[in-house]
């Protein structure tokens, strides 16, 4: 099959700060929450990552060569606000205006992520995203950007809420790794889509002309077999990892449904309900009003078995993000139908999974203007072959397959009535992984991190194929 997409499709790469520009400790850039942690682990160093923060123009000029025609990107908020609010640095907002004129000069329009998982040092300390005053200076930091870059057409609040508290309070995998708190975790979410909502209303008010999304992690979620007790723990690790966060942003407000299997999952666990006030369930639903597009980032979908037995110990870092959560905490666990491939990292393959939640988003929430798949793709092991010189060319097939299969399920998702505007491929260029360093490669542009020599992959020129012809080819 050859899927199609309207001529108006755009196709790009993405990327974020922490990930992507390296140069952690130039020009006054603030520590964030990370810097700590991966310096105790001593496992991986988030510098040099891609130096981006160096090679920005050289990988807008591939970008633009290989019919990358859009890039997602975020501002690390430490480069501008070191702590988080107070005093400017001049040189942060510098850095991201020679940013934004190369993607002018190079034809790739930039889409500015907020936060993606980097929060300041400081403001972590405090509490992170449980903390009001953490709130009040994203807030501050947002409506400087918006002023300061009047460049940027298209902002994303706040990447992926749910996957940074739950990896925050309950899986422990990013910093400060406490586990098994839902009760921090739900409170931590719906702060972040309150400070989401104070930031697209004010973005509103200022009447700047430009669009404005929210970046969500969504995975299909479907019970392992017909039975009442299977389809109820789908349910339950559904409203966990996508329903609450879709209502809350999408319908500006938590639908009572959504409430009870949430209530269950905390009451499983003799933990208080996330508390509310009447003004922020106010300011969610005036921005579910106003919200212009939200991005789906999807990689795979999750399968979900009745679990009966007590709690048990989980494993940090290994299966797709968040395995063990569900079996930690009695709602069930993941359990892979027979058949379904999965990546070097366990993640399982299932494009139809992408095109079931943007039905779901397309149908469920009628607020909904537009849908971006801001994030797709599969990380591999890749390596420079022997005696590579400047025109090798990385052989990447797996990603090809991948992508192909992805793309056409979005294609159908299209057909079938999705309002789908644009795809961009996670990531860009290889970068620096939260939790698995340099071994994890998603780049369309395969980086030698030593030199940060850059080497196009097979699939580089396949991508540009498609940006090309609007078809994916055979
Ligand atoms: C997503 C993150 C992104 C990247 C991919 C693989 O959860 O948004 O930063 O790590 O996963």
């Amino acid at each position: 099959m050859n899927g199609t997409f309207p001529k108006d499709f755009i196709f790009g790469g993405a990327s974020a700060a922490y990930q992507v520009e390296g140069a952690t400790k130039e020009d006054g850039k603030g520590r964030v929450l990370w810097d700590d942690f991966l310096e105790k682990q001593g496992r991986f160093s988030p510098d040099p990552a891609a130096d981006f923060y160096h090679h920005y123009d050289e990988d807008l000029a591939l970008s633009q060569k290989y019919g990358v025609q859009a890039l997602r990107l975020s501002i690390a908020w430490s480069r501008i606000f070191p702590d988080g609010d107070g005093a400017v640095e001049p040189r942060g907002v510098a850095y991201y205006h020679r940013v934004f004129a190369a993607c002018k000069e190079h034809h790739v329009e930039p889409f500015v992520t907020l936060h993606h998982f980097d929060t300041p040092e400081k403001l972590h300390e405090e509490g992170d995203w449980l903390s009001q005053h953490m709130l009040d200076a994203f807030v501050d930091y947002a409506k400087f950007c918006f002023k300061e870059f009047p460049e940027v057409k298209y902002w994303i609040t706040i990447n992926e809420p749910t996957s940074m508290a739950v990896q925050q309070y309950t899986s422990g995998t990013f910093p400060p790794a406490e586990t098994g708190r839902f009760d921090k975790t739900f409170q931590a979410e719906h702060n972040q889509l309150v400070a989401h909502a104070r930031i697209v209303n004010a973005y509103k008010e200022m009447n700047l002309g430009g669009q404005i999304g929210i970046v969500h992690a969504l995975q299909t979620v479907y019970p392992y077999s017909d039975s009442p007790a299977d389809q109820h723990a789908a349910a339950l690790q559904d409203a966990l990892e996508n329903r609450l966060y879709l209502d809350g942003s999408l319908a500006g407000v938590y639908a009572p449904e959504t409430l009870a299997l949430v209530q269950e999952i905390v009451d499983k666990n003799d933990e208080p309900m996330f508390k509310t006030t009447p003004e922020e369930l106010a300011e969610l639903k005036l921005a579910a009003t106003q919200l212009d597009f939200v991005g789906v980032n999807n990689y795979f979908s999750k399968w979900l078995k009745a679990y009966a037995g007590a709690s048990e110990t989980h494993h940090n870092g290994t299966g797709a993000k968040g395995t063990s959560v569900s079996r930690l905490h009695g709602i069930g666990e993941e359990k892979l139908p027979e058949g379904i491939e999965t990546t070097d990292w366990d993640w399982p393959i299932y494009p139809r999974g992408m095109h079931d939640i943007l039905m779901r988003i397309q149908n469920d929430y009628p607020l909904t203007k537009a849908i971006y798949v801001t994030e797709n793709g599969i990380g591999l092991k890749e390596e420079l072959p022997a005696g590579a010189t400047d025109d090798t060319v990385i052989p990447d097939p797996k990603r090809i397959d991948y992508l192909g299969k992805y793309l056409n399920a979005i294609a159908d998702a299209i057909k079938d009535g999705a309002n789908v505007k644009g795809y961009f491929i996670w990531s860009l260029q290889d970068q620096f992984s939260w939790t698995n360093g340099y071994s994890k490669r998603y780049g369309l542009f395969f980086v030698d991190f030593p030199t940060q020599k850059r080497y196009i992959k097979q699939s580089a020129s396949w991508f540009k194929q498609v940006s090309d012809t609007h078809v994916i080819p055979d």
